[in-house]
C-alpha cells in the first residue's frame, strides 16, 4: 500500500503557503544551497517567477495564486470595489512574469473569476476566499502529480532506462512532479531502474535539479549533457523517454523545455516511445495547435555565459529560445490523471477533458 502522506513528506517543496505568509525555495541556488525565501510584495514574487527562482508550469501556478493573495493582502481593508480593481492589475501583472507555461494565466484567471463570483461584501472576505482557492488549486496539483504517476507507473518496467529533459519533478510542481511521479512510485514499490538526466542547457534544471532531486530520493540517476542523449539511446541504454510540460495545444503539440524537440526526434530515431506527462491545468484547449504557443526569449548571458563565466565572444549574436514545440506525432502518449491520451489527440483530448 502506497503512502500518500510519507512519499510527500521526503521530497523537496518549492511552494510553501504556511501562516498567511508565501515561501519559495529558491531553485537557483540549487544544488549547493537551500535558501528558503519569504515573498513580501508582487514585485518580489514576479521577480522569482522570472528570474527563475520558482519555475515549471505548475509552481509557477502555484506562485502566481499565492502571489495575488500577497498583493493582495494589505488591500483588506480597501472599499470593496479599490480590492477588486487591484485584484485585477495585480493578476495582469503577476501573469507577464513568463509567457510559455500556462498553468500560471489558468491559475490566476482561475484565481479572479472565484473572487467575481464569489459576491462576497468586504474585502477581507475576499481576501479569505482568495488564499482559500490558492490552497485548493495547490492541494488538486498535489493530487493531480500523484494520479499522473499512477496512471503512468505500469509503463515502467524493471531494469529500464528513462530519459528525462529538464524537471518536471518535485521542484517544478506539488510533491510528486509530473514526469518524476511514475518513478517517485515504481521506486516506492522497490522496482529497479535507471533514469539518466539531459543537464538541460542553458539554465541546467536537469544537473541542478533533477540529478539533486532523484539521487536525494535513492533513484539510481545517471547525469548526461544534452548532447550525449542520441550517443546513449544508440548504446540501447534508454526505454523510454519521459518529460514534463509548459503547456499542451488542443491537437496534443507540446511545448516544454528547449531541447525536448531534439530528444523527440531522436527517440523517434531510435524506436524509443516519448511521453510526456502533466496535469490537466497544462492543457490549452483555446490554442488549437503548438504553432501559438508564445515562445519566451531569455537574456544572452544564459548562453553566453556557464554560471559566472564568460564562455563567448564579447557582442556575438545569441538566441536564446526557452521552449520548443513538439509535434504530437512524436508523442507516444499524454500520461494525465484520467489517462493516458493517444493519438487522434485532438478528439481524444476532447473526449477526455470537454473544453472549459
Ligand atoms: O524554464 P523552466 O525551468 O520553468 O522550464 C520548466 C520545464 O520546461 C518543465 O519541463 C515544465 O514546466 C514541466 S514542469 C512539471
Amino acid at each position: 500500500m502506497l503512502d500518500k502522506g510519507l512519499m510527500a513528506k521526503d521530497l523537496p517543496l518549492a511552494v510553501t503557503w504556511k501562516d498567511g505568509e508565501l515561501f519559495l525555495l529558491d531553485q537557483t541556488q540549487l544544488p549547493l544551497t537551500t535558501v528558503v525565501e519569504k515573498q513580501e510584495t508582487a514585485e518580489q514574487v514576479w521577480e522569482s517567477i522570472r528570474l527563475l527562482k520558482v519555475r515549471g508550469a505548475p509552481a509557477i501556478g502555484l506562485a502566481g495564486a499565492y502571489g495575488l493573495c500577497v498583493a493582495l493582502k494589505e488591500a483588506q481593508n480597501d472599499p470593496l470595489s479599490d480590492f477588486m480593481a487591484l485584484m485585477e492589475k495585480q493578476a495582469a501583472y503577476l501573469d507577464s512574469s513568463r509567457p510559455t507555461a500556462v498553468n500560471l494565466g489558468w491559475a490566476l484567471r482561475r484565481m479572479v473569476k472565484t473572487a467575481k463570483e464569489a459576491n462576497a461584501t468586504t474585502s477581507k472576505e475576499l481576501y479569505d476566499i482568495l488564499v482559500a482557492e490558492a490552497v485548493a488549486i495547490h492541494e488538486e496539483d498535489a493530487r493531480l502529480c500523484y494520479t499522473v504517476g499512477e496512471v503512468g507507473l505500469p509503463l515502467i518496467k524493471e531494469g529500464m532506462g528513462i530519459l528525462t529533459h529538464c524537471n518536471a519533478g518535485s521542484l517544478a510542481a506539488s510533491h510528486m512532479g509530473t514526469a518524476t511521479s511514475p518513478m517517485y512510485l515504481a521506486h516506492s514499490q522497490g522496482m529497479k531502474f535507471r533514469v539518466y538526466a539531459d543537464e538541460t542547457r542553458p539554465l541546467l534544471q536537469g544537473a541542478r535539479l533533477t540529478a539533486w532531486e532523484l539521487q536525494q530520493a535513492g533513484i539510481d540517476v545517471t547525469l548526461i549533457t544534452d548532447n550525449m542523449a542520441a550517443h546513449i539511446m544508440s548504446q540501447g541504454l534508454i526505454d523510454m523517454v519521459i518529460v514534463g510540460t509548459d503547456r499542451v495545444a488542443a491537437n496534443g503539440d507540446v511545448a516544454n523545455k528547449i531541447g525536448t524537440l531534439g530528444v523527440a526526434i531522436l527517440a523517434k530515431h531510435y524506436g524509443i516511445p516519448f511521453y510526456v506527462a502533466l496535469p490537466s491545468s497544462t492543457i490549452d484547449h483555446d490554442m488549437p495547435s503548438g504553432e501559438g504557443i508564445p515562445i519566451e526569449e531569455r537574456e544572452d548571458y544564459e548562453v553566453t555565459s556557464f554560471g559566472a563565466r564568460q564562455t563567448a565572444p564579447e557582442g556575438v549574436k545569441v538566441r536564446n529560445p526557452a521552449f520548443d514545440v513538439t509535434p504530437n506525432e512524436l508523442v507516444a502518449g499524454l500520461i494525465t490523471e484520467k489517462g493516458i491520451v493517444r493519438a487522434p489527440y485532438t478528439e481524444n483530448l476532447k473526449a477526455l477533458f470537454g473544453q472549459d
